[in-house]
């Protein structure tokens, strides 16, 4: 069991150098990373890294890539993540590439609604560039803390000014009302008309009140945050309940259909 798993790994597990690490906002980091992208296969997929001297790695979403290389947005909740904000450019770090099995561009209507909620914001941005690149309308909610943790608003603008036929705008809340409407990403969602899908990725809490205002009518599919042990599908760290059973959010996920899941 133990060979196959490392075969799994070393199959995965690709080394990345890094180009940038930078603070975007309070606690935030945007890291770009050079390196092999082929495994990575839908908006919405994860990388876990290995960080020297720590057991567990670290899973990050990816925020977007290209075959050249990719981009990662974490925020510092740990030794592990501060220990990654300290690396420099030209650091090379190992990660295991392409991990769950991201967004359905297919399957989504004419119309999508992103919501990000704090760090769950990064994989919109890809997932909003493979939705333009599909001829999809897209419209963007973030939701925050507070003005000071509000990031990649410009970057959806910019996005969204080179897609301007398919563009709903960006909406954002903050808790604190220092930016944008005061309260939580719901409280944005009666200004935007006429979506088909939405997506979206952040706190249970948020994930459960879109699913709570939009119910069955609109599908969703859901991102889920659950801390992970070994990001492979090896362990039971990430378990979720779902109308068929528990599931893992690492294997089976992090992306789950929004009628699906029990939360
Ligand atoms: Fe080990 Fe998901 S983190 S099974």
């Amino acid at each position: 069991m133990d060979t196959e798993l490392n075969s799994i790994k070393k199959e995965l597990d690709q080394e990345l150098k890094i180009l940038s690490n930078k603070k975007i906002a309070d606690g935030v980091y945007e890291m770009k990373l050079q390196g092999d992208t082929s495994l990575i296969t839908a908006p919405g997929q994860f990388i876990n890294i290995k960080l020297p001297g720590f057991y567990l790695r670290r899973p990050i979403s990816i925020c977007d890539y290209d075959e050249k290389g990719l981009t990662i947005i974490y925020k510092v909740v740990g030794h592990g993540t501060d220990y990654l904000s300290t690396l420099g450019a030209d650091t090379a770090i190992m990660s295991l590439m392409g991990l769950g099995n991201g967004f359905d561009v297919d399957s989504c209507g004419g119309h999508v609604l992103l919501v990000g909620g704090g760090v769950g914001t990064p994989p919109m941005y890809g997932l909003a560039k493979a939705l333009f690149a599909a001829g999809k309308k897209v419209s963007v909610v973030l939701g925050f803390n507070s003005a000071s943790d509000v990031f990649y608003k410009d970057e959806f603008e910019k996005l969204g000014a080179s897609h301007k036929d398919l563009f709903g705008g960006v909406y954002v809340a903050t808790v604190d009302g220092s930016e944008g409407t005061k309260g939580f990403v719901t409280d944005c969602l009666k200004e935007i008309d006429g979506i088909t899908d939405y997506c979206a990725c952040g706190p249970i809490p948020m994930l459960k009140a879109l699913f709570g205002f939009y119910g069955d009518k609109i599908p969703g599919q859901l991102s889920f945050e659950e801390r992970m042990g070994c990001g492979f599908g090896a362990c039971v760290g990430c378990s979720i309940k779902t109308n068929s059973g528990f599931k893992k959010v690492c294997k089976d996920g992090p992306i789950f259909k929004s009628t699906d899941v029990i939360i």
